[in-house]
């Protein structure tokens, strides 16, 4: 989840699927966000049919073999979802209740942006076992994550860490350049006691492959961006293999 949109919550939301996906895992990827539902767009599943049996609907093979639903499938060709509360909640629940997902080893949940009540709506219809908080570096994000962060522990989840996307722009040169300010989600990290999950750098490659449907750690393993997942998902598969030893 993330407290605003834009910071890049889809993209790591497809990545850490990928790179679990990438491990073997049998992985489910479920876009609740109803105002811009984005992860078919970067799965290259812009198009792909969908299909109910009386079971349910039946999720969209992505890349990697990933089972992936969306409300973005449901709603074609960029139609403007405007529902009023009420109706979205509604939404929201008839589409996580009825998908057959089969056994998942993980299913990532790309939540609606902010702290409102549709990530809310999400959160209380699916039992979530961690929530990874995306933000990028500067002091209003920060606020704003911090604002969601509350909200997980109201809620009683536990935050697996905070991802911090945009960190820096490595220049053609080398140079490290902290566009949006000096390791942010870092410090909200040590400040509230979770965990720093990792940093992502601004790479144009990143949203020119987002455009294209295909999630950096899979197109390009050995980019420093799919390096940082991988760090990212070794963090999120420890904490959680933490938990099933209680
Ligand atoms: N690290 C990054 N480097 C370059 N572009 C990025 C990066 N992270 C996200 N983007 C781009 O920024 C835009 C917003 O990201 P997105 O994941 O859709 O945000 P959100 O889901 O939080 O609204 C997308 O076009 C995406 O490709
Ligand atoms: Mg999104």
């Amino acid at each position: 989840m993330s407290g605003k949109g834009g910071v890049g919550k889809t993209m790591v939301s497809v990545n850490i699927a990928a790179e679990l996906a990438r491990r073997g895992y049998s992985v489910g990827i479920l876009d609740t966000d109803i105002t811009g539902p984005n992860v078919p767009k970067a799965l290259g599943l812009l198009n792909a049919p969908i299909y109910a049996t009386d079971e349910g609907i039946i999720p969209v093979e992505g890349p990697l073999k990933m089972k992936v639903m969306s409300l973005g499938l449901m709603i074609r060709d960029g139609d403007p979802v405007i529902w009023r509360g009420p109706l979205k909640a509604k939404a929201i629940q008839e589409f996580v209740e009825n998908v057959v997902w089969g056994n998942l080893d993980y299913l990532v949940v790309d939540l609606p942006p902010g702290t409102g009540d549709e990530p809310l709506s999400v959160m209380q219809l699916i039992p979530l076992q961690g929530v990874v908080l995306v933000t990028t570096p500067q002091e209003v994000a920060l606020m704003d994550v911090r604002r969601a962060l509350h909200m997980v522990n109201k809620m009683n989840y536990r935050a697996l860490g905070v991802v911090e996307n945009m960190s820096h722009f490595i220049c053609p040169g080398g140079e490290k350049v902290r566009i949006f300010g000096e390791e942010g989600g870092k410090r909200l990290a040590e400040e509230e006691g979770i965990p720093f999950l990792g940093e992502i750098p601004i790479d144009p490659k990143v949203a020119k492959l987002m455009d294209k449907g295909v999630p950096i750690v899979v197109a390009d393993p050995e980019n420093v961006v799919s390096k940082a997942f991988k760090k990212i998902v070794d963090r999120i598969e420890e904490q959680l293999s933490q938990e099933d030893g209680n």
